[in-house]
């Protein structure tokens, strides 16, 4: 099955956008996550869980979807592939660190490790917006023109 670039695209958009909105609840909890409330560390804790387990299914999304297209779509396909493989590692060993944080017995620290990741999230989807995943990139109709093209 193939998939139009058009479609590839909304598809990795609206899952960013679900990130987004997942990483907004949990950054407007880490005050009161760092000033030691029990109820507010234990509901972020989870949902941070809920959005790894997220984000991980998405990156592999992108790389089952995303990664082929790009491979073999302009002269840059190749270093957007080596761009995104070498994102991606790194998310994954972040994402596996995180995972693994004891948010109780430190909540301050928990909390600037998790903002510290949801910058970097942020600024890595708006990165990929802006290169990979701009209409100019993933365009439907690619038109050859020139003298031979009638
Ligand atoms: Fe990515
Ligand atoms: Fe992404």
């Amino acid at each position: 099955m193939s998939l139009e670039h058009s479609k590839i695209r909304r598809i990795i958009l609206v899952e960013h956008e679900g990130l987004r909105i997942g990483m907004r609840g949990i950054e407007s909890k880490l005050e009161l996550v760092a000033s030691g409330d029990v109820a507010a560390i234990k509901d972020t804790h989870h949902a941070l869980q809920s959005l790894l387990e997220s984000f991980i299914r998405h990156i592999e999304h992108e790389e089952r979807i995303l990664r082929p297209v790009l491979q073999t779509i302009d002269a840059w396909g190749p270093a957007r592939v080596a761009s995104m493989d070498e994102e991606h590692t790194t998310q994954r060993k972040q994402v596996t660190r995180l995972a693994q944080m004891d948010a109780v017995s430190d909540p301050a620290k928990w909390a600037r490790e998790v903002r510290t990741f949801a910058t970097e999230l942020l600024a890595d989807m708006a990165d990929e917006e802006k290169t990979c995943l701009s209409p100019d990139v993933l365009r439907d109709d690619i038109i050859a023109v020139g003298p031979d093209s009638e």
